[in-house]
């Protein structure tokens, strides 16, 4: 059984994507295979909302590394989203992603959506509990996104205070949390 990652920040070192492959060597110590997709070395376009998805059974019409990561959901067993929180919320490369899963929604059945797990884990700047919870409720509706197209979700983690690229190393409180995120979506 497969777990897909997905990362989403632009930046060379990122918090986010350490988090997200400190959880995929987890996921692996348990005998799962992983796919890790870098969003921002691929070519994903922007839904064009032409509605063909829905008359041709969940396929996009668009020509591009989506593809790959349509074929990758159709047969794993969960996905971990991995994103910088950008101006409250998560990066524009998460959100194309996003827009993009619109696809699967008009084709649960042919994806196997049901029983599928979903865990996003965001690194973010600020410490400041108020800007915290505004994030923290900003993911929250984020992942009620993916519930609704029916997967289950398992973990929305936010790590906070890491300011620079890979102020995560010396962490080991949120490596432990990206650990126990790779822990949970193979249970
Ligand atoms: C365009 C941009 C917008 C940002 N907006 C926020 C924000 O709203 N709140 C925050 O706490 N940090 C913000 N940050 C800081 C990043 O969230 C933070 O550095 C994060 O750890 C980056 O994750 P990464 O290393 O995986 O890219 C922003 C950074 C950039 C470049």
């Amino acid at each position: 059984m497969k777990i897909i990652g997905i990362s989403t920040s632009p930046r060379e070192n990122s918090n986010s994507r350490i988090a997200l492959e400190k959880a995929l060597e987890t996921v692996k110590s348990k005998g799962f295979t992983v796919e890790l997709f870098d969003l921002n070395l691929l070519n994903i376009q922007t839904c064009q909302a032409d509605d063909y998805c829905l008359e041709h059974e969940g396929c996009c019409v668009l020509d591009d590394d989506m593809q790959a990561i349509y074929g990758a959901l159709r047969d794993c067993h969960g996905v971990i989203l991995a994103t910088p929180i950008y101006m409250g919320n998560v990066s524009s490369n998460a959100k194309i992603f996003i827009d993009r899963l619109y696809a699967v929604l008009q084709a649960v059945d042919s994806y196997n959506v049901a029983g599928k797990k979903f865990s996003v884990i965001a690194s973010q700047a600020a410490v400041d509990p108020p800007m915290y919870e505004y994030i923290k409720h900003n993911l929250e509706t984020t992942v009620d996104i993916f519930r609704g197209i029916g997967f289950d979700v398992e973990d929305v983690v936010l790590l906070i205070g890491n300011d620079t690229a890979g102020a995560i190393v010396d962490k080991e409180d949120q490596l432990n949390k990206a650990v126990m995120v790779g822990n949970k979506i193979v249970r």
